[in-house]
């Protein structure tokens, strides 16, 4: 096996979407810091609720624009965009450029590893706010 199959099935393993495999697999620690600056306007996790912006549990494969009860602006909504690692990946480089009109008042990271990072941080919640792997969530 060379190191390219290596890291794909690395990332299949992590349980990425089919997206994650036409780049680096992120790393989730490093990601949980990248993640500090979300945590200003999004929570995730167990419990975690809309806040400022939607909840990011179960993000990907998820329509924009799609928690109940959140207010989005119709930019969001009408983007026609699925969250994975690609749209992702270009939404956070640059909201305000990606979804004109956003509400997301956030300028964007501009290094691509801690994009990636970030994205392997949040793509490990699922829509409970478990950990994938980790079972349901206990009353
Ligand atoms: C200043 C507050 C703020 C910061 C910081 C912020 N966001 Fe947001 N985010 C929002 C708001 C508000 C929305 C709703 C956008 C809309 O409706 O146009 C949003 C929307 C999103 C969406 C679309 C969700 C959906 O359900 O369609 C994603 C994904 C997202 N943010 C990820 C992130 C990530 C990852 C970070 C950190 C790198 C981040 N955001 C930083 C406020 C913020």
């Amino acid at each position: 096996m060379n190191g390219k199959s290596l890291v794909l099935s690395a990332a299949l393993l992590c349980g990425f979407s089919f997206g994650a495999l036409a780049q680096e697999a992120g790393d989730p620690a490093a990601g949980e810091k990248v993640f500090r600056v979300c945590r200003q306007c999004h929570h995730i996790g167990r419990g975690a609720t809309n806040f400022y912006g939607p909840v990011l549990n179960g993000l990907i494969d998820r329509p924009a624009g799609s928690v109940p009860g959140y207010n989005y602006s119709e930019a969001n909504k009408t983007s026609g965009k699925v969250w994975n690692v690609p749209t992702l990946t270009s939404y956070l480089r640059q909201p305000q450029h990606d979804v004109p009109k956003t509400y997301m008042t956030f300028a964007g990271i501009k290094s691509d590893k801690e994009i990636a990072d970030v994205i392997a941080y949040i793509a490990q919640y699922d829509r409970s706010g478990a950990k994938k792997g980790e079972g349901p969530q206990p009353q």
